[in-house]
């Protein structure tokens, strides 16, 4: 068993079109690891065979995306805390033991983001306005309330979802109505873009940001095009802004490190690498 080369992989469907092998493929050669890291179509109806057999194959783990990455909730052993209150998964570990454990990345990956790209980001400083109350935003609501966000203004076109995340979390969440979300703008110390506007392909991003305060701190979810509406607004501004990218490579890393036993740095090269370049 110690000899097996590591495995690891995507689950998801499609999963054609994901970041994460050659990222990871990216990590693996430049850390000489003997390893591989797998793409693999699951449909819902294999997916509890696939967890049930992959370990026994030599993968120690994978990652989970669109469709299952609520559904592994319900067929791991172990489920992290962040992941409970995330409501889905995104990196699942196999234990030697034979345990499956899904924790959720996303949230961190959201900060270490801030952090190495905002050096001087301090999320206490003032309240947080997110835009959107979906998957993304769960995360990075979650991520704020643990790092000690007081207040976290949440606008979202279906008011509906904003208020259900404001029941779950408490209230520190202030719902605003979509309409008005400019208005949560206005004195946010870190503002978040959690929609998919701004996106290659979707609606553009038209939330007015006459409040935004130079002081503010601003990123995006969406990273195609890296340099959104929004960022460019903001810097405009005088914000400091920090792009969508990273947090795709900073949920990377623990997961890398969990399964091949070293934290991979995420810097220009594996942007470079993820942006086809
Ligand atoms: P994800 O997991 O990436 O967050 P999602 O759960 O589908 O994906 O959420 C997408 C987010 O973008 C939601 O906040 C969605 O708003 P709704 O909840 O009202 O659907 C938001 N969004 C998508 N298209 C939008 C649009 N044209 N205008 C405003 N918000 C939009």
């Amino acid at each position: 068993m110690t000899d097996r080369i590591p495995l690891a992989g995507v689950i998801g469907s499609p999963v054609a079109h994901s970041k994460s092998p050659a990222l990871h493929g990216h990590w693996l050669k430049r850390y000489g690891i003997a390893g591989y890291y797998i793409p693999m179509d699951v449909s819902r109806d294999d997916l509890r065979d696939a967890l049930a057999t992959l370990p026994r194959m030599g993968f120690v783990g994978l990652n989970v995306t669109i469709p299952h990455k609520e559904a592994v909730l319900g067929l791991a052993d172990l489920v992290s805390d962040r992941a409970a209150l995330i409501g889905a998964a995104n990196t699942l570990i196999f234990r030697a033991d034979g345990k499956v454990h899904a924790d959720n990345t996303d949230g961190v990956g959201f900060t270490d983001n801030l952090r190495q790209g905002a050096p001087g980001w301090d999320p206490a400083a003032g309240p947080a306005a997110v835009l959107g109350a979906g998957g993304a935003a769960r995360a990075v609501v979650s991520a704020l309330a643990e790092q000690g966000v007081r207040e976290i203004r949440l606008s979202n076109r279906t008011r509906a979802r904003a208020e259900a995340l404001r029941a779950e979390f408490g209230p520190k969440i202030v719902v605003y109505d979509w309409v008005q979300a400019g208005n949560m703008i206005e004195g946010a110390a870190t503002v978040v873009n959690t929609t998919s506007l701004g996106m290659v392909g979707k609606p553009e991003f038209r939330v007015p940001l006459d409040g935004l305060s130079p002081d503010a701190v601003v990123t995006d979810i969406v990273y195609a095009p890296l340099e959104t509406a929004l960022l460019k607004e903001a810097r405009a501004r005088g914000c400091v802004t920090v792009d969508g990218l990273g947090m795709l490579l900073h949920q990377a890393a623990p997961g890398f490190e969990r399964w091949f036993g070293l934290r991979p740095e995420v810097d220009a090269a594996a942007r470079a690498v993820v942006l086809g370049e």
